[in-house]
């Protein structure tokens, strides 16, 4: 745990610092920074595990890196940093670990904690996971007529859905041909209804994704898929068709799945933080062995270059400090995510768990307010479908909303017009946004204030391992972020309220309970719909 206190946030000299700074920089306008600095885009460009950032449109000069570097090492980023990737329980408030970071280390590393060699583990259960991955790929593990598997259902919520969900469609170019895949999150019965339709029992695979196995979506699911297969078949085959991955053998065992078809995980893998776990059978079945490992070495590389890289120069502890910079200097209260990429389309979504789950707090790991805003709305879709819809919101607006632009240099189609088109937008819009159009003989909605900033994240092309370090750049961001307002980005007792308040108007709903028992509104809004489904 960490030894010493970090420098409060705002009154430390590094915070008082930074404070003053700021006053200035909001003053500033982003094209004279260029027109004064011609080195300045590569001066605030950095590489890492395939990755390229480049900060330069942004309200910073070197001696904001500096400020903003100090106070992170103020606030402790590196002292917290080692502790998470020893091992350390610095998740308080559930005294766990947040050791995802394991589960990517090459084979030959060591890791023990508590004792325990986490490195056998982790590889032990990985390639149990992924030797079944290859049995369904090659058709080797067949459904019970025998035939192959053609579809793969994955049903979870949450980390147990997005993680999957998002990987499989970034890394659909590198997928089994001869395989659908389908995921099922939400409790809404029109979801689990219209992906049934399109399934036949004999050749459908279903994972039950579920840390728990008690989260109510995924047990309602689970339970009409399991109805659904046995109107079909026998309950005999129902071993060929459902397998599990959680953290709760005996509630496994109690759905009817045995232990030889669960993948387990520890409880020290957070939802959000679980891609690279068994939670990622799914991806290991789609992509295959192989590429798997090529998303985990990008993982972990965007890992040794966090814990390597100095703090002005690393790539997560900048993204972390610039969203800090916008949020918590200039007010702002979104941030906007720009793939240009449409396999990057549920990035987003992705990424509004990964940081809102996580940073979505006021108190601080000793329970006192923060003196300061927390995590920033995180949404988005892809380009340039986006620019069609809100961007002028962006470009017109009376918010400023910082905008991160995510974007793969070179295709993995052959259609390299529209891929230029593509890009040509990309830069474009991060260009219009920062120089807009100051013309006193235009009418006013004519002009563009500009000024608005961006960072431009390249790579050279979404692969699995491009694709592992740009998940592991966005986790250390969220990590350094909860580090900076001193909040514990690991737990999430924040949705605890709805889900209790959802079980007691379920019974409601169902009438075994007696009402009024709500305020009128909510009293009114049961009784409606208590007499509709009647
Ligand atoms: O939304 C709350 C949450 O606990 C997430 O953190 C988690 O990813 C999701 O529910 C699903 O939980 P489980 O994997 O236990 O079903």
């Amino acid at each position: 745990m960490r030894e010493q206190q970090p420098a409060p946030l705002i009154d430390s000299p590094a915070a008082v610092a930074l404070a003053k700074h700021a006053q200035a920089a909001r003053q500033w306008r982003l094209r004279e920074l260029f027109e004064q600095d011609a080195s300045r885009a590569s001066q605030f460009t950095l590489e890492a595990a395939g990755l390229c950032l480049d900060f330069s449109k942004n309200h910073l000069t070197s001696e904001t890196v500096k400020l903003l570097a100090e106070f992170s090492e103020a606030r402790g980023v590196e002292t917290l940093r080692e502790a998470m990737f020893r091992g350390e329980r610095i998740n308080r408030s559930e005294q766990r670990a947040a050791l995802h970071t394991a589960l990517r280390l090459p084979a030959s590393a060591t890791l023990t904690v508590d004792g325990e060699d986490l490195v056998s583990e982790v590889q032990h259960e990985l390639a149990r996971a992924l030797a079944f991955a290859e049995r369904v790929r090659q058709g080797d593990w067949t459904g019970f007529n025998g035939k192959k598997i053609t579809d793969v259902v994955n049903v979870g919520i949450g980390g147990s859905d997005l993680g999957p969900m998002m990987t499989c469609a970034a890394l659909r170019a590198y997928a089994h041909p001869d395989l659908r895949f389908h995921f099922l999150s939400n409790v809404d019965g029109h979801a689990i209804v219209a992906t049934l339709a399109k399934l036949d029992p004999a050749t459908t695979l279903f994972i039950i994704s579920s840390k728990s196995f008690t989260t109510q979506e995924t047990m309602l699911n689970a339970h009409a898929a399991r109805r659904w297969f046995l109107n079909h078949a026998d309950e005999k085959y129902l071993a060929q068709h459902f397998v599990a991955v959680s953290t709760n053998t005996a509630a496994v065992e109690a759905f009817g799945i045995s232990r030889d078809n669960m993948f387990p995980f520890r409880d020290w893998v957070g939802g959000r933080f679980s891609i690279w776990s068994s939670i990622g059978l799914s991806l290991m079945i789609a992509i295959g062995k192989d590429h798997f490992r090529d998303f985990l070495s990008g993982g972990h590389a965007m890992d040794e270059h966090f814990c390597q890289a100095p703090l002005n120069a690393n790539m997560p502890v900048m993204l972390a400090l610039i969203a800090f910079w916008y949020r918590d200097y200039f007010e702002t209260s979104s941030q906007l995510i720009a793939p240009y990429h449409e396999d990057l389309r549920h990035f987003p979504a992705y990424l509004q768990q990964l940081e809102m789950e996580s940073n979505g707090k006021r108190v601080t790991r000793d329970g006192q307010p923060v003196p300061m805003k927390t995590s920033p709305v995180i949404w988005g879709s892809a380009g340039t479908n986006n620019q069609h819809a809100y961007f002028q919101m962006l470009h017109q607006g009376s918010d400023l909303i910082p905008v991160d632009f995510i974007v793969a240099l070179k295709p993995v189609h052959d259609l390299l017009d529209q891929h230029r088109a593509l890009l040509a937008n990309c830069f474009a819009q991060a260009e219009a946004l920062m120089n807009g159009v100051q013309d006193t003989s235009l009418p006013s909605h004519r002009e563009f204030p500009g000024n608005r900033p961006s960072n431009m994240l390249l790579m050279n092309q979404l692969s699995p391992a491009t694709l592992g370090a740009l998940i592991a750049l966005h986790e250390h961001k969220t990590f350094v972020l909860g580090v900076l307002w001193d909040i514990n980005s690991f737990d999430q007792w924040g949705v605890e309220l709805g889900k209790t308040l959802a079980l007691r108007i379920l019974s409601e709903l169902d009438g075994s309970e007696t009402m009024p028992t709500h305020d009128s509104s909510t009293d009114a809004l049961i009784k409606r719909a208590r007499d509709a489904i009647k």
